[in-house]
C-alpha cells in the first residue's frame, strides 16, 4: 500500500491541515509525531528504504527501541503537508539502544525530522509506559491565546489549570489532570525534552512559556480536540482579561467538586484553592 493511502497517514495529514486552519502553524511552527502500530508499519513497509544512516536522537529512549514513528520534518511547513507529504513528513525507526533513528521513508528532498524530536520521543516514552501503550500521538503547536497567557499569568500549573478550567464548564472533564507549565527554555534539545517529559508523567497538556503547547493523546481526534479545548479556554480568558481585571462571577471550587462527582473525574484539591 502507498504510504499516503494508509488510514493513519490520512489522519495525520488531516490534523496538519486542521492545525493550519486554526492558525497554530505559522511558517514551520509546530511539529507532530505518531507512534505507529505494528500492523500499520507492516502495511506500508514495502515503501521503506534502509539505505539512510543512523543518526543521533540527542537523548535516550530505550523503551522505544525498534518503534516506528511518522513525524514532521524540521523547517517544513505544515501548510505544505497536504500537497507534498513525501517532502515534508518522514517515517523513522528507532534503533535497539534507543539512542539513534534512521529515515525509512519521506523527506525526499532532504532534511531531518523535527528539531523537537527529543521532546517528542521522550514524551512518547513516558506516555507509552504510563497509559499502557494507549497514547500514540504527541502534538506541538503555537496557539496565540495559550502563548499570550504565559506573559500575564504566574507560570504555575495550579494557576493555569484553575484559570483555564473556569473558562468552560467541560474543561475539567476534558483535562482533569490540568495543564503543566514550564518556564521559557531554549527549544530543540535534551534539556527541554527532559523537563517536558517529567510533566507528561502526570499531565496530557504541557505549556511552554512564550512558545507553545505540547499535547498527548490516544488518537488524532482526541489530541487535536484537547489542544483546541485548552486554546479556546485561553481565548476566553484573554477576552475576559481584556474586558476587566477581575471576574464578577465564575465557577467556584464547590462547583468543580460537584462536577467531578457527576462526571466521575478526580480533580486534585490543589487546583481548587481559595482565592
Ligand atoms: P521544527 O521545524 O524543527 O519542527 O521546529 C518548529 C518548532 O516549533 C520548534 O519548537
Ligand atoms: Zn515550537
Amino acid at each position: 500500500m502507498q504510504v499516503t493511502e494508509a488510514k493513519f497517514v490520512k489522519g495525520f495529514m488531516k490534523m496538519c491541515e486542521d492545525g493550519c486552519q486554526m492558525g497554530w502553524h505559522e511558517r514551520n511552527g509546530g511539529n507532530f509525531s505518531y507512534r505507529m502500530r505494528e500492523d500499520e508499519t507492516a502495511l506500508i513497509r514495502e515503501n521503506f528504504s534502509y539505505e539512510k544512516d543512523w543518526a543521533e536522537i540527542g537523548t535516550e529512549v530505550p523503551d522505544l527501541a525498534g518503534e516506528h514513528f511518522l513525524v514532521t520534518g524540521s523547517g517544513k511547513f505544515f501548510g505544505n503537508v497536504k500537497t507534498d507529504p513525501e517532502g515534508n513528513l518522514a517515517v523513522i525507526e528507532i534503533d535497539e539502544e534507543g539512542t539513534k533513528y534512521r529515515i525509512l521513508w519521506g523527506l525526499k528532498d532532504g532534511g531531518v525530522p523535527t528539531s523537537e524530536l527529543p521532546s517528542h520521543l521522550m514524551n512518547h516514552q513516558v506516555k507509552k509506559k504510563g497509559t499502557n501503550g494507549k497514547h500514540r500521538v504527541i502534538y506541538h503547536c503555537h496557539p496565540v491565546h495559550t502563548i499570550a497567557l504565559t506573559f500575564v499569568l504566574p507560570l504555575q500549573e495550579e494557576v493555569f489549570t484553575r484559570e483555564l478550567w473556569e473558562m468552560m464548564t467541560e474543561c475539567p472533564v476534558i483535562f482533569p489532570d490540568g495543564a503543566a507549565v514550564i518556564p521559557w527554555m531554549v527549544p530543540g534539545g535534551k534539556e527541554i525534552a527532559v523537563r517536558s517529559s517529567q510533566c507528561m508523567e502526570d499531565h496530557d497538556v504541557v505549556i511552554w512559556a512564550h512558545h507553545g503547547i505540547f499535547c498527548s493523546g490516544e488518537d488524532f481526534d482526541q489530541t487535536f480536540g484537547l489542544t483546541h479545548t485548552v486554546e479556546k479556554a485561553a481565548e476566553i480568558l484573554c477576552n475576559v482579561l481584556a474586558m476587566a481585571p477581575y471576574k464578577r462571577q465564575t465557577i467556584e471550587p464547590e462547583g468543580f467538586r460537584e462536577l467531578a462527582k457527576e462526571f466521575g473525574v478526580n480533580l486534585q484539591e490543589r487546583f481548587l484553592y481559595e482565592k
